[in-house]
């Protein structure tokens, strides 16, 4: 049966629950097609609420039998849940259930994958696994049997007892059904343990299917990290006997932080030197973190209803950050968080999908885990702690966990324990939660009699809903530089409250040059007019890492720009400010790699779009590519001596000194592809003994339309494992050029390794091929009805990964009349299709209406 009618779902409709869950006792009886759930609720009714109508959530499950204080009972059920009268005091509840895991292909609830069993439940799964009210609020106490043959039986908190064919866990921390978890399978644990700083002993153990143990040190070692982050940074101690981990291969997103029995994507917790790139480990390390920091950003303290996901989420992407930044490159960690702010939330916010930080109603929950909620979520946070400054954030946090451990809580709880350890009052500055769409501060400045002035100008476009926005709080950092490059004035953070305002500084001795917006301290868009000299200057002597880099950027920009618009010639100033950062050897070699990175093409084209030019892909490509041979030449001396110095000798380590050394390496690789056809790129990835090295030269090859030798061996070399397999099928289309992606994409989902049910197989080709920006938009519309082709195969299995993927059409607006009309027609063609998904009929029907 499909989904009903859609209902939207609002914010201010929200009441409590009308009972309380003093306790939860689960049954398991697994097998794959008839798994039976037994469970045994205690309820009393909740003091706090006036609605008592009785209704438990519950989708797709044979009800086999319900019972009240022991009597059976015949509820009302339907495909949403069950409702029936119920006492008026304390009761329990017992319903048995079946399920059928086996052909669970939506990987939502309890599911099979490699023969083993595993959950998801967040958000609105646990109502495919029992009758219950699946709603954050209402949080209890787990106790859970699973009867099983399997050699490894898990479930969230303590293990209580276990013997052949049965194991029982309890948690003692109350918690909402969507961290519940269940784990089962032939699988093998990585163990180490832990003793948290009150000197409390937790086992640790990460469970892979047998072959991949020797994937796992790397993320174990990243887990004790986490672990003693937390309590150095954050005051925050575990607070179970164990802490398990289990890499599922069938997943839908990265990974999940049920309470003790964290769930990951093995994409997102497996590594070894040979199959994974620099990249995989710094994400992997990052992906742990941030869900073991959910132990109290999350599950001690959890949410309200769905509309507070940033309550959690953007708050531990915070963290995940900052734990990031603290262990590797602070500055590197902020520019690469920012590339991908304006790539994903910017694209996000500037069109139809665009919603607040804080959403006020949705259809399907699942559509709201974007780039606004985590990553702009995040950014308020940064904002926030700017604003007050570190001690008073720290404060505040620490009030935060002591306030409200064991709650649901909402934003406004957040912003309360700020406004009463600071005595400010946050209500202008909750704009940020209630207005979608990025600012754009445009600033001017004056220099009279000895005063320098800087006046900004705030506004937001409209977005779905929103016609009207008022201005915000935004913490702009300034820092200005005299002449000869001295910072004359440190780092100050202004706060622009104001539609419009300025801010004046005295005593300078001539005119400064401002670095403004520093660290990226608000995700706004900065309109300034300024000229190629002063970027060369700040790229050259900014004090600030970032702004330096954003200098570097804006060169790098309009220098493409103006190829496209008014078919400039690479501009030699920005060529010629290159060449000297690139040589200064002083420079970190990760900053210097992300100052060659080229702008993206989606980047271009959003920038494009907001100067009223409507982007074209393949002159967007054209130019990218000419400037990087020009780059390429203009490097030529160069190149072969950073290459060679950026060359990391000695066994491969992923460390962030190693990284970022490799990062610019890459670099150098990459455009001495295109002066010598591809020689050191074949040599390198024959001689390469890690994934790193071996990936960058398949990436150099692709990217130069060679490689057809390497692509060969790298298949041969590894098609038996999944994981590469998963970057061999990506890196074949996000690496092709335009003409030919829609085709090797095609030829790809025959290939007898392709399998649309796995997500990660699934993104591959798909997500790479809406990645690789001129081949998606490529004038035939190959690469249009394509994708569409494949959504609408995939949405009858996987409703979330299909929903999710549409975002690829999300800027359709952007384009040209032509390629307009070739996205109208599959995005009709989608929404026309029978019985489609909730999840993607939301989207399609909010990206149609942009
Ligand atoms: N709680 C989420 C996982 C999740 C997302 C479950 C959507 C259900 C629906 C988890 O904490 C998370 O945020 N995971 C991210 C990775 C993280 C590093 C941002 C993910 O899965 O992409
Ligand atoms: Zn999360």
């Amino acid at each position: 049966m499909r989904d009903a009618a859609p209902t939207t779902i609002y914010l201010k409709d929200y009441t409590p629950f009308g009972y309380v869950v003093d306790s939860v006792h689960l049954t398991f009886d697994l097998e794959p097609h008839s798994t039976r759930v037994t469970s045994q609720i205690a309820f009393t009714p909740n003091p706090e609420a006036t609605d008592r109508s009785f209704f438990l959530h519950g989708e797709q499950l044979k009800l086999i039998s319900a019972k009240i204080d022991g009597i059976a009972i015949s509820p009302t059920v339907t495909e949403q849940g069950l409702s029936c009268d119920v006492p008026n005091a304390p009761f329990t509840w017992e319903t048995v259930v079946e399920i059928d895991p086996a052909n669970n292909t939506a990987l939502e609830g309890l599911y099979m994958s490699n023969g083993m069993y595993c959950t998801q439940c967040e958000a609105e799964g646990f109502r495919k696994i029992t009758f219950y009210p699946d709603r954050p609020d209402v949080m209890s106490v787990f106790t859970v049997r699973i009867n099983g043959p399997h050699p490894v039986l898990l479930s969230n908190g303590n293990p209580v007892d276990a013997g052949p064919h049965w194991a029982e866990w309890h948690d003692p921390w109350p918690k909402p059904a969507y961290l519940f978890a269940l784990v089962a399978g032939e699988l093998l644990a990585h163990s180490s343990t832990f003793t948290t700083v009150s000197g409390k002993h937790v086992d640790l153990n990460l469970y892979v299917r047998p072959g991949d143990e020797g994937k796992c040190a790397f993320g174990m070692e990243a887990l004790k990290k986490s672990m003693i982050w937390d309590e150095q940074v954050y005051g925050r101690e575990y607070d179970l006997d164990v802490f398990n981990i289990v890499a599922v291969d069938d997943f839908n997103m990265g990974a999940m932080e049920n309470k003790g029995l964290n769930v990951f994507n093995s994409s997102c917790v497996l590594a070894s030197p040979e199959t994974s790139t620099d990249d995989n480990f710094e994400r992997i390390e990052a992906i742990i973190a941030h869900e073991y920091f959910h132990n109290w950003t999350g599950n001690r303290i959890t949410c309200r209803d769905w509309f507070q996901l940033c309550l959690k989420e953007g708050l531990t992407v915070f963290r995940d950050s900052q734990f990031t930044s603290d262990l590797r490159s602070a500055p590197v960690k902020r520019i690469r968080d920012v590339i991908d702010l304006r790539g994903r939330q910017f694209a996000e916010d500037n069109g139809p999908l665009s919603h607040p930080v804080r959403p006020e109603s949705f259809q399907e929950i699942n559509n709201f885990y974007t780039a606004t909620v985590y990553e702009k979520g995040a950014e308020v946070i940064g904002m926030l702690k700017r604003l007050v400054g570190d001690a008073a954030y720290a404060e505040a946090v620490d009030l935060y966990f002591a306030r409200h451990d064991g709650q649901a809580c909402t934003i406004e709880d957040w912003l309360k324990v700020f406004e009463d350890t600071t005595g400010r009052d946050l209500t202008q500055f909750k704009r940020w939660y209630s207005q979608a769409g990025t600012p754009r501060v445009n600033v001017t400045e004056d220099w009279t009699d000895g005063t320098y002035t800087l006046t900004f100008t705030q506004s937001t476009p409209a977005t779905p809903g929103q016609p009207h926005k008022d201005p915000r709080v935004i913490p702009i950092a300034v820092g200005l530089l005299g002449s000869n490059g001295d910072e004359v004035r440190k780092t100050e953070m202004l706060e622009l409250t104001e539609a419009s305002q300025s801010f004046s500084f005295d005593g300078l001795s001539s005119r400064p040059t401002p670095s403004i917006l520093r660290e990226f301290s608000a995700p706004v868009i900065l309109e300034r007019d300024s000229t190629n000299a002063e970027r060369a200057f700040l790229l050259a002597h900014d004090t600030d890492p970032f702004n330096r880099w954003e200098a570097g950027n804006a060169l790098a920009k309009d220098a493409r720009l103006n190829m496209i618009t008014k078919g400039a010639a690479p501009d030699a100033d920005y060529l010629d400010a290159l060449q000297k950062l690139v040589r200064d050897d002083d420079l970190d070699p990760g900053f210097r790699a992300l100052v060659l990175q080229p702008p993206s093409a989606s980047d271009l084209a959003q920038t494009l779009f907001e100067n009223e030019h409507a982007p074209d892909p393949q002159a967007i490509y054209d130019a990218s590519e000419t400037m990087a041979q020009t780059l390429a030449q203009t490097l030529a001396d160069s190149l072969p001596r950073l290459y060679a110095a950026t060359t990391v000798e000695g066994p491969y380590q992923p460390d962030a000194v190693g990284a970022s050394n490799r990062m610019l390496n890459f670099r150098m690789l990459a455009l001495l592809s295109r002066l010598d056809g591809g020689d050191q790129a074949a040599q390198q990835f024959a001689s390469a003994d890690n994934m790193t090295l071996q990936y960058a030269a398949l990436v150099c090859l692709l990217s130069i339309d060679k490689g057809a030798e390497q692509n060969q061996a790298f298949f041969d070399q590894w098609k038996d494992d999944r994981l590469v397999m998963d970057k061999w099928f990506a890196a074949q289309v996000a690496f092709a050029t335009p003409e030919k992606t829609a085709a090797i994409a095609a030829t790809l989902t025959q290939h007898p390794l392709f399998d649309m049910k796995n997500p990660n197989r699934f993104r591959a080709v798909m997500g790479a091929l809406a990645m690789n920006h001129a081949g998606f938009h490529h004038i035939s519309g190959d690469a249009y009805s394509l994708l569409a082709d494949w959504l609408i195969k995939l949405d009858p299995l996987n409703p979330q990964t299909t929903a999710r993927m549409c975002s690829a059409f999300q800027t359709w607006k952007r384009y040209d009349a032509d390629r307009q009309a070739l996205i109208k027609i599959q995005l009709d063609r989608i929404a026309a299709t029978p019985d489609l998904s909730r999840d993607t009929t939301e989207m399609i029907t909010r990206i149609r209406e942009a």
